[in-house]
């Protein structure tokens, strides 16, 4: 059974509690992180607290007591669940303000719920996945205007999700006004010749963690990155595609709408960047 932390405890999981009138619950006013372990470390942790703290500021929501303890918290369920590979959940909520109410409840009476749980991933590096490459569908982009906060209204994306599964392949890509902004869990990416081509960070889309390791390991193998938006119909004439996430490191996608992107086989550049990506965040784990 996991070990998993509650507002100050950590507890078993079946003992850990959250009240039915949280805010996350009610309202899905809560924000969240998802950082990967990696040989019992953790992978980016700075640019993901950094984010957290960004998506906290950004909604107007007071930081939990234990803000400054994050990284002890991390460690110690690692500790505790004995995770060699896998993620570490995080979430923050407005909290109980013990009603439902649509105004946020006094900061003084309601302080914030935070949560952490670890999901145990044995061979998250080694994935079978990223040898073949994914398949994605293009759906419509029809989330709220702020997708840059990492908030846990995820139910579009969940759907997103299961149309793809229905449709065979693995996940979506979303369209909005004829571009692509970025995959359910994560960013997108094509390759053009020597060029990495990804959408230009805004309130569009999640600015990834991985992105950001990503592009800057391009950049530094002298590899030429263009951040701007591209249509379905130019990803699938592109020599190669992929994702980044926390989760899925660098992951090529190798079909788009049923069109085979290059050979139909994950690309040397998203190869080459995902054992950068790796080798580079490893040694920098903490
Ligand atoms: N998802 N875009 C969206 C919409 C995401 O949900 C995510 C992450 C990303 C990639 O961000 P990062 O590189 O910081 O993980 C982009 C996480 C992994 C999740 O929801 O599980």
């Amino acid at each position: 059974m996991r070990t998993v932390y509650v507002n100050g405890e950590y507890l078993p999981e079946t003992e850990a509690k959250v009240s039915i009138f949280d805010r996350g619950f009610l309202m899905a006013d809560g924000v969240y992180e998802v950082t990967s372990v990696l040989g019992g470390k953790l992978i980016d942790f700075e640019g993901h607290r950094v984010r957290l703290e960004r998506s906290l500021n950004e909604l107007g929501m007071q930081k939990p007591p234990a803000f400054d303890d994050l990284l002890d918290i991390h460690r110690e369920l690692v500790r505790a669940n004995g995770i060699d590979e896998g993620m570490i959940y995080l979430q923050i909520t407005r909290g109980s303000a013990g009603d439902r109410d649509f105004a946020f409840p006094d900061e003084e009476t309601t302080k914030p719920t935070l949560v952490l749980f670890t999901q145990n991933k044995p061979g998250l590096a080694n994935s079978p996945a990223a040898k073949t490459g994914i398949k994605v569908i293009s759906i419509e982009d029809i989330r709220w205007g702020r997708r840059d906060i990492k908030t846990v209204q995820l139910l579009y994306p969940s759907m997103g999700k299961m149309m793809a599964k229905k449709a065979g392949c693995d996940d979506a890509w979303m369209v909005e006004d004829g571009a692509v902004t970025e995959g359910t869990s994560n960013n997108a990416y094509i390759v053009k010749g020597n060029r990495i081509i990804t959408r230009q960070l805004s309130h569009d889309i999640l600015h990834g963690i991985t992105r950001a390791a990503v592009l800057r390991f391009a950049r530094e193998a002298q590899m030429e990155v263009e951040e701007r938006a591209f249509t379905i119909a130019e990803a699938q004439e592109a020599d190669e595609a992929f994702i980044t996430s926390a989760s899925a490191f660098v992951m090529p996608v190798v079909e788009i709408d049923g069109t085979k992107i290059g050979t139909g086989t994950p690309g040397n550049v998203a190869t080459r960047l995902r054992e950068i990506y790796l080798d580079e965040s490893m040694k920098a784990a903490v």
